[in-house]
């Protein structure tokens, strides 16, 4: 009969237990030969075991650790029987034996995650939420050109002044220098809610200097961005409310050299450097001299189109020295302190920069329209 080999499988023969075989090879080699396919079987088995495992909460996937790789678990207990392996069957069986404890780490470690993974899910349920995605608006861009105006103004040390929509007549007129029966009353078609004493809605943003001056005192630097409201048909290039913003600066030796100086730099900030400005003289109750201000047009540069009726210019704010008369009015001393004013409506450097055509887009709400700002400035 041919000699076995030491590497042959011991299983079938050592079953038949042939007395060839007690002669032929030593007792231990054979208990070796069943101890490495024990091992192998009992490596498959916890292979194919792990493959499978499940758990419900974390107790169970720790119960599973230990069971598994504890330094007392089924694992740690297989690589104990590792040592006693015969050594060419050391690499197969090591390698088998890593790849089990690779597999059950990892497959333990997944199912922690996936767990963690719901818990956080849960940890973070809100349920006042609402089920749909919450759409994010834009700003306004009557909003967008009013902050930025005052950013350019604060810049210049200008601060926000506020005050109130319903007025009374002594704050938006008769304050401001506006001679009763005055025609200049006239200029601007007023909301009265009484008369007599007259309570109205406030005309011009105004008013809100009387209110600053009568309670500050020099020198002063505001800037007053609010709603006015006029009685006015509403059509495309009117409306019977719009937004302005007025500057008041008061202090010793104010010139009309500050207030070009300042309504320059504005000019430029809000429509590019190569703006240019223009001071025509104008008539305001409230301001002497006083002047309307030009732009030269961003559309043509200058030279003539449409959109500055060939003009090159268009018009953009009144401004003036405050008129010695309202100091008085307001409990400033006139020989003292000088200033200027300028008022501007929002609507209208919205238009300038934005190309808005029709006034009434400003307060119809057309998402449509107000989604064209998103990612203006
Ligand atoms: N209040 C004026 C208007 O509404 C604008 C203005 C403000 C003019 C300040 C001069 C100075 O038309």
């Amino acid at each position: 009969m041919a000699e076995r080999k030491a590497d042959d499988s011991p299983f079938p023969s050592f079953l038949g237990l042939s007395v060839f075989y007690w002669k032929s090879l030593p007792f231990c080699l054979i208990l070796r030969k069943i101890i490495n396919v024990m091992l192998k079987e009992k490596i498959n088995n916890l292979l194919a075991e792990i493959e499978k495992l499940k758990a419900e909460n974390a107790d169970q996937i720790e119960a599973l650790r230990i069971k598994y790789l504890s330094k007392k678990g089924e694992i740690s207990a297989l690589f104990d029987e590792f040592r006693t392996v015969s050594p060419e069957q050391k690499k197969e069986l090591g390698q088998l034996l890593n790849k089990l404890k690779t597999d059950a780490t990892n497959r333990i470690n997944e199912m922690k995650e996936s767990f963690s993974d719901k818990l956080g899910a849960v940890a973070d349920l809100d349920l006042t939420r609402t089920p749909d995605p919450i759409e994010l608006g834009t700003r306004h861009p009557i909003s967008l050109v009013r902050n930025k105006i005052v950013d350019i103004f604060s810049r210049q040390g200008f601060v926000v002044a506020d005050g109130p929509e319903v007025e009374d007549d002594w704050h938006v007129f008769s304050s401001l220098n506006f001679a009763p029966e005055h025609p200049a009353r006239d200029m601007q078609d007023t909301f009265f809610i009484t008369r007599d004493p007259d309570v109205l809605l406030r005309t011009h943003t105004s008013c809100v200097q009387s209110r600053v001056m009568m309670k500050q005192k020099p020198p002063i630097r505001v800037l007053c961005p609010g709603r006015v409201y006029r009685n006015e048909a509403i059509s495309a290039r009117a409306h019977c409310f719009f937004h302005q913003v007025e500057g008041l600066y008061i202090d010793k030796n104010v010139s009309f050299a500050d207030l070009k100086q300042a309504l320059l730099f504005f000019a430029k900030e809000m429509f590019g450097e190569e703006t240019k400005i223009r001071l025509r003289p104008s008539y305001f109750p409230f301001t002497e001299p006083s002047a309307e201000m030009d732009i030269s047009c961003d559309l043509c540069g200058g030279k003539g189109c449409s959109f500055c009726k060939g003009s090159g210019w268009v018009e953009i704010l009144g401004c003036g020295m405050v008129d010695p008369n309202v100091l008085e009015n307001c409990g400033i001393d006139s020989k003292v302190y000088s200033g200027f004013a300028f008022g501007m409506g929002v609507e209208r450097i919205t238009n300038l920069k934005y190309k808005v055509k029709d006034l009434r887009m400003f307060s119809e709400n057309d998402t449509r329209f107000l989604d064209e700002f998103k990612s203006a400035f």
